[in-house]
């Protein structure tokens, strides 16, 4: 059995982590660690936890840590200094921001200035686990993707197999986020009146998960592309949805590459039929699935294709989960084959 502690436990995706950590079967220990909240019960912050962890916050203290994982659930801060001496003492970790995601430092220090760390940066595997599994099952420290990042990757990576025909300076995405991708600390923009039945477009071409896209999608196609990415965040709580628009010379079969590029994921669903309903939030909420659709009529060398996530979940920390489960050398799935709920 493992025990795992979660840094920024009571953000949006640390208090998601721990959620689903107290239904793994395989952790039997959870410390959720909270600077403001040390000492206060979990479940009186959490009250969803309620009966379900009773455990109180811990105050950080990396140098003590007794654990087998680590997630760090926050943004760039002090804790990147000790996760060095974390590892050496054969402590697994997940980072869930943006930071150590692309490998090279100068991007890196750009996007995510402050706290720089070169052989931490050489160390850490990008954790996609559909296209990076064996990497993942090997490493120490692993840089979780982004949310918007993981939905726009999974859909475009099997069409690096086609790359000669299509135009890879012409790629255009726009992605509509639930207000959780922008965490749990209120805003002027994310208040209830602001947010209510409106609809939100920001960082319009500067959002810091563009270069993520093309860094990890060159690598993918081997070689460079420019994409042009709008997000907008919606008047919905969770989930991301994702319109990605191409142009090809040649016509591609997408239902038939898509299927064949997953095969048997269980976490990517391709829906690549006409009968088939084309991906939606209610499908994907509350799960770790990403749905995949091909099945749009193309003209003129246009490829369209939309997917679906939960920012939280297939975004985050679901994807955090498969990520641990294989470094530790269990079933991927563990914990994580929950289905949306309907209606
Ligand atoms: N929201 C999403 O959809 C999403 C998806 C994928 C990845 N991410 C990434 O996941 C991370 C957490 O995001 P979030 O949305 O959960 O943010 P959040 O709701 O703002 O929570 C972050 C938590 O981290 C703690 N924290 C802040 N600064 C810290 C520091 N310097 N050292 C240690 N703890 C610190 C805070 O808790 P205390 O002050 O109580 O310690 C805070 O509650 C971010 O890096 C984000 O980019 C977010």
């Amino acid at each position: 059995m493992t025990s795992v502690a979660v840094i920024g436990a009571s953000g949006y995706i640390g208090s998601e982590l721990l959620r689903l950590l107290v239904n793994h079967p395989e952790i039997d220990e959870i410390t959720p660690v909270s600077r403001s909240l040390a000492g206060k019960k979990v479940s009186s912050h959490l009250t969803h936890l309620r009966g379900f962890l009773d455990a109180e916050f811990q105050d950080m203290d990396l140098g003590n840590l007794d654990a087998d994982f680590l997630y760090v659930a926050a943004p760039p801060g002090e804790w990147i200094r000790f996760i060095p001496s974390v590892l050496e003492r054969g402590i697994k970790v997940v980072s869930m921001g943006g930071k150590f995601r692309i490998k090279n430092p100068e991007i890196d220090s750009k996007i995510y200035p402050g706290f720089d760390n070169r052989e931490l940066l050489e160390k850490a595997v990008y954790g996609l686990p559909e296209l990076y599994r064996r990497e993942i099952k090997k490493a120490g420290f692993v840089a979780n993707p982004g949310c918007y990042t993981t939905s726009v990757i999974l859909a475009m990576a099997p069409l690096s197999r086609y790359k000669e025909s299509l135009d890879l300076e012409k790629i255009v995405v726009s992605s509509v986020s639930g207000s959780s991708g922008a965490g749990a600390k209120p805003s002027r923009f994310l208040h209830h009146p602001e947010m209510s039945s409106n609809l939100r477009p920001y960082r319009v071409l500067e959002h810091r998960h563009t270069p993520e896209m093309e860094h990890i999608l060159s690598r993918e196609f081997n070689s460079d592309l420019s994409i042009s990415f709008t997000p907008s965040i919606g008047n919905h709580s969770r989930g991301i949805l994702s319109y990605i628009n191409l142009f090809s010379s040649h016509e591609i079969d997408l239902g038939e590459l898509f299927i064949d590029f997953y095969g048997e994921e269980f976490f990517v669903r391709i829906l690549s039929s006409a009968e088939e309903n084309v991906p939606n939030l209610k499908d994907v909420v509350n799960t770790n699935f990403c749905d995949i659709g091909t099945n749009f009529r193309r003209e003129r060398g246009r490829i369209l294709l939309l997917s679906a996530t939960d920012n939280l979940i297939k975004g985050g920390s679901g994807t955090a989960v498969q990520n641990m489960n294989l470094m530790l050398g269990l079933d991927e799935g563990l914990g994580l084959r929950q289905i949306a709920v309907s209606p």
